[in-house]
């Protein structure tokens, strides 16, 4: 069978892990999709730079747009991150081309899911992005696929790593703010800019994404309330402690009388609940919907290994030829995201 021929933009933390998994798990790949799955192009800023992968093996390009629309590339998969800037220019140049792409890229979807949905499907594109939300737990499919019988009452959780792991640390290792981010950083589980993680704005990212594959609004970040947990301080979790709780970054969006409510913000958790006991780079998306009930997802949430699984899952969605919306309807039959004022529980 002809081989899914993959261009890979973006070789950094997870781009490298995608390259090394495709690699090591290539024979049972080819056995799932019915066809190879190869790399034959790359593209990142410095060609010289040590990745501890051989990329000599690929076609280089400096230009990640012109990899976008190489002869020899079938589907597109973007690693570089940024909202607007190269990335976008990526996604948007495959999916004119009719390419598919798969990303892990929120920070562009947040912004731009809805248009760049609507121009897969215009082209006969796919946009597959479980690798954008709660790194290697399978909740984007869980969403569009496995729950599209439900209907969702909320969708909650843990959604960044970075967080998680710097709150657990200053807590049970009593180490400081700064020096936990730092360790974030060099585990590659921290965004290039990691305002993003610790402004809470990755969590409302992914929860934008969430939000619109649970209730099928349109994507729009700027309808949710955002509070990170940069002003926490050792103190903050030793009073959460001795009251019994732990404070947690949570993502929110839940159904109420008068629209899609939707926040992120440290939050004071019972220590006896499941979530308060999820620790480290450890992610959690909990979903009540009817008739499923409760269900919670947990699993890796950042770092190159997990987040390249999900990256794979998309990339065999392609070779298998599966297309769905990508947010699991018609682009053109998402609502309006209401804009309401966070209520204080
Ligand atoms: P890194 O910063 O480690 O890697 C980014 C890569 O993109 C680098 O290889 C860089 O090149 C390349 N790049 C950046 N700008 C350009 C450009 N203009 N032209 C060509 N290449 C460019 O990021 P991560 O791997 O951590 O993250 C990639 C994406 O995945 C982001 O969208 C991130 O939000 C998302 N993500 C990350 C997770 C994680 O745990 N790290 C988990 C889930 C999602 P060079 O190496 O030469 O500098
Ligand atoms: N910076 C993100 C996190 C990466 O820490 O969760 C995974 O999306």
């Amino acid at each position: 069978a002809e081989p899914l021929r993959v261009g890979v933009a973006g070789l950094g933390t997870v781009g490298a892990s995608v390259l090394r998994l495709l690699d090591r798990n290539a024979a049972s790949l080819a056995a799932r999709c019915g066809r190879p799955v190869v790399v034959t192009a790359v593209s990142a800023r410095d060609r010289t730079r040590d990745r501890g992968v051989d990329i000599t093996r690929y076609e280089w390009f400096d230009d990640p747009v012109a990899l976008a629309r190489a002869p020899g590339v079938d589907c597109v998969v973007e690693l570089m991150g940024g909202s607007d800037g190269p990335a976008k220019a990526v996604v948007e140049a495959a999916l004119a081309a009719g390419r598919p792409v798969v990303t892990a890229n929120k920070a562009l979807l947040a912004r731009h899911g809805a248009a760049l949905a609507r121009l897969a499907e215009e082209r006969g594109a796919s946009i597959g992005f479980e690798a954008a939300v709660a790194g290697g737990i399978p909740i984007v499919k869980a969403l569009r696929e496995t729950l599209a019988g439900n209907a969702v009452h909320r969708v909650s959780g843990i959604l960044n790593g970075t967080c998680n792991y710097i709150l657990s640390r200053m807590e049970l290792e009593g180490l400081s703010f700064d020096a936990v981010l730092a360790d974030a950083q060099k585990l590659g589980y921290a965004e290039a800019d990691p305002t993003f993680d610790v402004g809470g704005f990755d969590t409302a990212h992914k929860l934008a994404i969430l939000t619109s594959l649970a209730f099928g609004t349109e994507i729009d970040a700027d309808a949710i309330h955002v509070e990170g947990i940069s002003a926490i301080t050792p103190l903050d979790l030793k009073m959460a402690d001795d009251l019994g709780y732990r404070i947690k970054l949570l993502g929110v969006a839940e159904r109420t009388p008068t629209g899609i409510e939707q926040r992120v913000h440290p939050t004071m958790t019972p220590k006896s609940w499941p979530i308060a006991q999820v620790m480290g780079v450890t992610n959690a998306v909990n979903v009540m919907a009817e008739p499923v009930g409760e269900l919670t997802l947990v699993g890796p949430g950042a770092g190159g290994d997990a987040t390249a699984s999900s990256v794979l899952a998309d990339l065999v969605d392609v070779a298998r030829g599966l297309q769905v919306s990508p947010f699991g309807q018609r682009a053109e039959t998402l609502e309006a995201a209401e804009r309401l004022p966070m209520q204080r529980h």
